[in-house]
């Protein structure tokens, strides 16, 4: 299993380039399998769950062509012969995100079976929602041994409000109405941009979807879609852990390749933190303050602050000076990453949904475990402050999501390395130079 080793004290100075949205290219994977022509996508992100994705579209009878290249990052999809309309237990466990392909197999196969995803290191994520959907689309749905099996002749239009927003949710329903009979309305949807990057890749293979970016969707149905090619969104979640890197450790960098407006709620806690901020059309940089001031965040769906960047900002604020209040809304358990910063020398009280951060406390460098992507991540750039080496272990849940992180930060001044296995201490090799 890899690790990183990380000596801190580096401030990030330079050009950091964002990876396509991870987030966006999983549900644009599982759109290829509404036709049955080729769906060429660009800006694919080089990382884990691409990867799952791949091996279970394949195992469904797709070809997936994916490669990875200085000018490109891109997958070809082509299901044009599908036979296994299902994504086992065994695919679903690593990836939550497999649940996508229950609506597109659904609308095109007539029939699906997803495994039930069970709960994870950060909450329970049920997708009752998505099944309340389809089921308002005209699906038969029965639970069996843990699996849920769909089935319909063809999907029908109808009117979907959920109960709570949800992202997957209701970029799983959108896909499945595309194909459906007449129109559907959707209220209270997620207006993530992920979901109207799908909206969009959906549009070009012949949808018909308005709204999307609003609570409010509409979705005329038709009876087939075409191949098209579609360049995924900048990942807004890697560029915000490289801004919030940046400001943690004094630096002066450039996150290019972004979309700046994608980040809007994070910039605006930054600036009330100190940090200097300037975005130009796809690119932001950011000077770190001589201090940072400490700032409550609340998460939310988007507009508002993400909870995917809830972990790395309470790295940051283990360095501000003052107390941080940080509320997790979205998911019931997603502070594992507060007792592996204490351990560092943080000040942090969970109290339910709540953590209190008091800053700012020198951090040192422990032996600290990743228990789920991001958490990984606040860990990363708490290591970057650290004084002393940090070793980091279980990283492979920060190859989920990040492409390379380590080489991308090594690039701008951090002194980070992968190691297979820890070797004894003499000979291991200088810290920076692996
Ligand atoms: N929920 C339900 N029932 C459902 C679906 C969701 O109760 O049927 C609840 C969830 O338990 C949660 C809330 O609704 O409390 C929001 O969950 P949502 O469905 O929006 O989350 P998701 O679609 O499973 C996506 C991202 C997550 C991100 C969340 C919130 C993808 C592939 N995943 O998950 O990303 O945290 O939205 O923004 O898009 C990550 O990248 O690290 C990650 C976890």
């Amino acid at each position: 299993m890899d690790k990183f080793v990380i000596r801190g004290g580096n401030p990030l100075v330079g050009t950091i380039r964002v990876s396509g949205a991870k987030n966006a290219a999983l549900p644009a994977m599982a759109a290829a399998i509404l036709t049955d022509e080729p769906v060429i996508l660009e800006n694919i992100p080089d990382v884990r769950d691409i990867e799952t994705e791949r091996k279970l579209l394949v195992s469904m009878g797709a070809e997936v062509e994916l490669g990875y290249g200085r000018a490109h990052h891109r997958t070809t999809i082509s299901c044009r012969s599908l036979i296994n309309p299902e994504a086992a237990y065994e695919v679903v466990k690593t990836m939550r995100a497999s649940t996508l392909v229950l609506g597109p197999l659904v609308a095109r196969m007539k029939r699906a079976r997803v495994s039930m995803p069970g709960g994870c290191a950060i909450g329970a994520r049920p997708i009752d929602l998505h099944i309340k959907g389809l089921e308002k689309l005209g699906v038969t749905i029965t639970q069996e041994h843990g699996y849920i099996e769909a089935s319909a002749e063809r999907l029908r239009g109808g009117h979907i409000i959920f109960d709570k927003i949800t992202v997957t949710g209701t970029e799983d329903l959108m896909m499945a109405a595309t194909l459906a009979e007449g129109e559907t309305v959707m209220e209270n949807c997620a207006r993530e941009p992920e979901v109207s990057d799908l909206a969009g890749l959906l549009n070009k293979m012949g949808a018909c979807i308005t709204g999307a970016g609003t609570a409010k969707i509409r979705i005329q149905g038709v009876s087939t879609l075409h191949g098209a090619r579609h360049r995924i969104i900048p990942d807004r979640i890697e560029a915000g852990t490289f801004v919030i890197a940046a400001a943690l450790t004094g630096g002066d960098l450039i996150v290019s390749n972004c979309e700046p407006t994608h980040l809007g709620a994070l910039l605006e806690k930054l600036q009330k933190c100190g940090v200097k901020i300037a975005s130009n059309g796809e690119s932001v940089r950011v000077v770190a303050p001589a201090s940072l001031r400490a700032a409550d965040i609340s998460t939310e769906e988007y507009p508002g602050f993400p909870t995917d960047m809830q972990a790395q900002y309470m790295a940051l604020a283990t360095q501000a000076e003052g107390s941080s209040v940080i509320t997790e809304n979205i998911f019931e358990n997603r502070f594992m990453h507060a007792q592996e910063l204490a351990r560092m020398g943080a000040n942090i009280r969970v109290e339910g949904s709540r953590a209190l951060v008091r800053g700012k406390t020198p951090l040192s460098g422990a032996a600290v475990q990743c228990s789920d992507l991001r958490a990984s991540a606040s860990l990363v750039i708490a290591a970057l402050v650290a004084e002393g080496e940090t070793i980091l272990d279980r990283v492979y849940h920060i190859d989920r999501g990040y492409e390379r992180i380590e080489e991308k930060l090594r690039g701008v001044g951090a002194q980070i390395r992968r190691i297979g296995e820890i070797l004894p201490k003499k000979a291991a090799a200088p810290v920076g130079v692996a």
